[in-house]
């Protein structure tokens, strides 16, 4: 059997950061970046450099810091978008400018107002200028499930004789099927003169819940490369997932014919829980592959099953994915070396220092709850070392609160080594508590979202509680996380966090 590798192209930067409410600052993306580095994927699109300051900012900085992918920037097909992609990638060790246009008549004729002649010279004229800049260019004609299959054959060859390296055959809209689609990448493969020139690639978005199928069944009709992003965030439904097209690929190499992936499965999981943590959005339970429930066997007959020969349930291995199935890690009298030693199996690389002030947390933490999961120490860790400098940070928290009182909550708050405390009463605890934070620091926000969950299982779970703000100072709306044992403080965490945020931007 012939073997072709399969180019994963992430965009989860980019096409992840467009769905709502997932934006991202630099140092998020950047950490986001590197990760996706250590999952091995062939192509980051890290942003659209045109689209904001920001945006060029953080492709620029994960330019210079990833190494080993190929950096990407989204720009339209007009010399300013491609400029800005070219500034913005500067540094990248190898970059990608990728420009695109849309070729359906609805987005031709009621969107662009351009002729179809018109449209074809000005994704040559874009293609033809990215190459200035970079040897590698991918060029996508934006609804191209809606366009005519000719007209296609068309603008491509056009592009790929302008220098396009890659041609990207969008389904924008989420529109096709797996049939259908398996037929337009047949057709173009079969009636493009000089395909053989270039990677043909595909991107696909979920409206239908189809963005996994229809993805891999442009694979199977000759697809190279696939635009996919973590836990299939994306526009409105999401885009195609990293995390399903990569195992099933794997999964099913038998079936698809010899492709596979250089992905480093085994960082799949960390890499979800990374994206999920940091854009706020919570992976379904069920989700294939990353979903809390995607190895758990409740029913009885299953779990049977399962402790005689896994593979009477399970089609794949969790540590495969990088899924730990021994989740207890340690009690209250486990010592320093022993949370050493678990924090490198899960990846963390800390100083003495650093696990030093872990292992005070971790003994606070043990003498609440009996016994200490994976899912709690990552928490310790990712709450501990902010991504984000941190210009406040909690001292204590008291709060009043019942049925018969005035919630009140008094906050003492640290700011370089000065120590500032203030009180103020809500609608509940929360509410007092948000308030008397917006006090000591002197920003004022506006909840816009309230989230909290059990990190693992029991009474004594950590909760995880996440916010979005909109500060008005700023014009724009934050993301805060935080954990512990006591929903309030986890709270307090949070909402500080997205006030630290929103003053690194003031
Ligand atoms: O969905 C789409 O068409 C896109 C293109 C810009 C590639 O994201
Ligand atoms: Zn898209």
């Amino acid at each position: 059997m012939d073997e072709r590798k399969i180019l994963i192209f992430d965009t989860t930067l980019r096409d992840g950061e467009q769905s709502p409410g997932a934006s991202l600052n630099t140092h998020e993306k950047l950490s986001i970046a590197k990760q996706l580095g250590a999952l091995g994927v062939d192509i980051i699109e890290a942003g659209f450099a045109a689209a904001s300051p920001g945006d060029l900012d953080a492709i620029s900085e994960v330019s210079k810091q990833v190494k080993g992918p190929i950096i990407a920037s989204l720009a339209r097909a007009v010399k300013a978008d491609i400029e800005a992609a070219a500034k913005a990638l500067e540094n990248a060790e190898r970059k990608r400018i990728h420009t695109f246009i849309a070729t359906s008549p609805i987005h031709v004729e009621k969107k662009l107002k351009m002729s179809y002649d018109a449209v074809i010279d000005a994704a040559v004229d874009a293609v033809k200028l990215a190459r200035n800049y970079s040897d590698d260019v991918e060029f996508s004609a934006e609804d191209a499930t809606r366009s005519e299959w000719d007209y296609l054959c068309k603008i491509f060859e056009k592009t790929i004789d302008a220098g396009a390296t890659t041609i990207n055959i969008p389904d924008t809209v989420g529109y096709t099927t797996p049939q259908e689609y398996y037929e337009l990448i047949k057709y173009l493969i079969n009636n493009i003169p000089n395909i053989d020139k270039a990677v043909v690639s595909v991107h696909c978005h979920n409206d239908l819940g189809m963005a996994v199928a229809n993805s891999l069944s442009a694979v199977l009709a000759g697809a190279n490369q696939v635009e996919c992003t973590i836990n299939g965030l994306g526009e409105r439904a999401g885009n195609a997932s990293l995390e399903e097209i990569v195992m099933a690929i794997k999964t099913r190499k038998d079936f698809y014919k010899g492709c596979y992936t250089t992905i480093n499965t085994k960082e799949i999981y960390k890499t979800s829980r990374l994206v999920s943590k940091l854009t706020g959005i919570r992976v379904q339970r069920n989700k294939a592959i990353v979903g809390k429930n995607a190895f758990a066997h409740e029913a009885g007959i299953h779990q049977d099953g399962v402790i005689k020969e896994k593979r009477t349930y399970e089609i794949m291995k969790p540590e495969d994915v990088g899924i730990d199935t021994s989740k207890l890690v340690l009690g209250k009298h486990s010592g320093k070396h022993g949370l050493e030693e678990r924090l490198k199996e899960m990846g963390y690389a800390l100083t003495k220092e650093q696990i030093s002030e872990i292992f005070e947390e971790f003994k606070k933490l043990a003498d609440k709850k009996k016994e200490v999961y994976e899912e709690d120490i990552r928490a310790l860790v990712d709450d501990k070392f902010k991504l984000t400098p941190q210009v406040y940070e909690l001292v204590s928290l008291q709060v009043v609160a019942g049925n018969a009182a005035s919630p009140t909550a008094t906050i003492k708050l640290i700011k370089n080594q000065e120590e500032f405390e203030d009180a103020a009463m809500g609608d509940g605890p929360v509410d007092a508590t948000f308030r008397a934070l917006e006090r000591i620091t002197f920003v004022k926000g506006k909840l816009m979202n309230y989230d909290i969950q059990a990190l693992t299982e029991g009474k004594d779970a950590l909760g995880e509680v996440n916010v979005k703000v909109y500060f008005p100072d700023i014009d724009m709306a934050i993301l805060g996380r935080g954990t512990s044992t006591d929903v309030i403080e986890a709270s307090a965490k949070a909402y500080l966090d997205a006030i630290n945020k929103a003053l690194m931007m003031m």
